[in-house]
Formats: structure tokens, sequence, C-alpha cells
């Protein structure tokens, strides 16, 4: 059956919004439960590459990018099958009849690039006894709040998440899915230099492509032609993004993603948290944004 069939057999009847488990400490969506036990004893490869983001920090643009990296710029290579089956979602379990992001990743030919939200010290330790690549992409609190909250609206097996209000307050607290914000960005800064992880920041990638993407190519040892990187700086535009049915998910049914509610690709700026915060609620963020930040040298841009 093509991806589109599958998804389209999904049985409404089992669509729902997940609750949040705890597992290891973390706060998961309830699929993660599914194949956790497998996900720990994952055997990595020397060649895999991991992506890892908090979620909504803007993965799927950098999976997109990686993507075409890999294959040289080639965009219609890039059109073989939707983001999710290219990089597969290594700890996530869709509605059936779909399939694990570990049945995904068994079914890639080396080498394997994989997506994960996982915090640092959930990460399977194989990718470490492998010596593997990961690059790992940050987004500032305030956007990334407001990205999550969007998505869990639009996305109806996410948890729920309330009012603006309601979900600003669960965020905070890292009562979300993959846990708090404030733990995930600054555990994977502190270990960037212990293994080979590209930290890179979704402002930095909105300032400067190019620059961006070079670094990013760099790290995974190719050497492109600037006609290359340009291409790629090109295909993965949001606006490109946005109309590429291989990374905007409109392929996704709107019982699962409903787009009457918002888009998988919403605004890709930076600063859209002005038009959600109010002033009250901004003040809180701060002054809690310290108390959590005051251990750590990494630093966010909240505007360019
Ligand atoms: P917004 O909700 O702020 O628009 P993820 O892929 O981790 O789920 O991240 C989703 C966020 O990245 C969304 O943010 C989405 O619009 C943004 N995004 C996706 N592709 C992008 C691109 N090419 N340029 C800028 N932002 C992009």
């Amino acid at each position: 059956m093509s991806e589109e069939g599958v998804l389209k057999s999904c049985n409404v009847e089992s669509i729902r919004r997940a609750e949040l488990v705890l597992m290891d400490g973390v706060l998961f969506p309830e699929p993660v439960q599914k194949t956790w036990d497998q996900v720990k004893r994952f055997q990595a490869l020397p060649d895999d590459l991991l992506i890892a983001t908090y979620p909504k920090a803007g993965t799927t643009w950098t999976q997109e990018i990686v993507d075409l990296i890999l294959n040289d710029g080639d965009a219609d290579k890039c059109q073989r099958a939707p983001i999710y089956d290219r990089i597969p979602f290594m700890e996530y379990v869709e509605p059936p009849p779909l399939s694990s992001g570990l049945q995904q990743i068994a079914a890639l030919k080396p080498p394997r690039a994989i997506k994960t939200h996982l915090p640092f010290q959930l990460v399977p330790q194989s990718f470490w006894e492998q010596n593997c690549k990961v690059i790992y992409v940050a987004r500032n609190a305030k956007d990334n709040l407001v990205s999550y909250y969007h998505f869990e609206r639009m996305c109806l097996v996410e948890p729920e998440p309330g009012t603006f209000e309601e979900f600003f307050m669960k965020f905070i607290a890292g009562r979300v899915g993959w846990g708090s914000w404030y733990d995930h960005v600054k555990e994977w800064w502190a270990q960037k230099d212990k293994h080979r992880i590209l930290y890179l920041f979704y402002e930095d990638m909105k300032e400067d492509p190019e620059r961006e993407i070079k670094k990013i190519a760099r790290f995974l040892g190719k050497d492109l032609q600037p006609e290359t990187i340009s291409k790629i700086v090109h295909h993965t535009s949001f606006d490109k993004m946005k109309e590429n049915p291989m990374v905007n998910g409109l392929d996704i049914p709107d019982f699962i993603f409903d787009t009457s509610v918002s888009t998988f690709l919403r605004k890709g700026v930076v600063g859209d948290w002005k038009n959600h915060f109010s002033v009250a609620q901004n003040e809180l963020f701060n002054k809690h944004y310290l108390q959590k930040m005051s251990d750590s040298c990494l630093q966010f841009r909240f505007q360019l």
C-alpha cells in the first residue's frame, strides 16, 4: 500500500490524545512507552547520524537540510519519501497500522540519519560507544513554547494543550512531552565538546541559512560546490518547504493533523512569542528563565 494509503487506513476510532507518562525521570507522550525498552537497547552503527532537538525547535528543517546535503543537493532524490520515512523518529510509535521509528530505521540502508527528541542522558548508549555524529538544534524557549502550543492544538494524538495560559504554565514547569526545555538544551550544551556534537541554533539558521548549511556540510565531511549550497538554501526556505509535500505534513490525514486549527509548517519566524505572551507572562517567564539558566553559559536570541 502507498504511504498515503497506509495513512488513510488509520483507524479514526483509535485516534485519541495521548496522556503523558513518566519514564526514567522524563515525561513522554504514551506512544513512546511502546518501544521504550527496545530504544534503550538500540544498536547504533558507527556511521549513523543523529539529529537531536527538543520538540518544535526546527527538526524537520534540519532533517531536510541534512538529506539534501547527503544527496549532494539533489532535490529529486529527496522527493523519494516523506521526511519521517527518510529520517525516522527513533523513539516514536505512530498509530496503527503505521510502524514504529525503530522499524523504519531497520528498513534504512546505512549510512542512516535518525531523528530523536531525547534528552542527552536518555540517548541510547551505543551512539556514544560508536562515536556517532550528532547535530543538535536549539530554539529560544519563548518561540519554542509558542510553536509547541500550536502543534499540540493541531496534532490530535498529542496531549491536550489546554489554553495558552495553561500550556505556558506546563511548559515552564517541564510538564510537557520530552520534559523540561531548560534541562534539554543545557545538558546537550554541557556535553557538546565531549562527543562529536554540532550544536546549532534555530535563530542562526534563520539569520544566515547559507552559513549554517555550510557548517552542517563541513561537519558531515561533504565538500559541496557553492551552487549546491545555494540550491540547498533555496529548497529549505520556509516558503519552499511549505509547498513541498514530502515535508509539509499535508499528507497526514485531518483526523491526526487538523489543519483547520494550524499547519505543521506554521510561521517559521523568530519572535512570534511577542504575539502570544502578555506583559505579565513575559515578566514571569523572564524571572523564571533567569533562575533556570543561571547555571549555564548558554545564550539565546529572542529576536533577530
Ligand atoms: P513555528 O510553529 O514557529 O512556525 P519541528 O520540525 O521541530 O517540529 O519544528 C517546527 C517549527 O520549525 C515550526 O515553527 C515550523 O514552522 C518551523 N520550520 C519548519 N521548516 C522551517 C524552515 N524551512 N524555515 C524556518 N522554520 C521552519
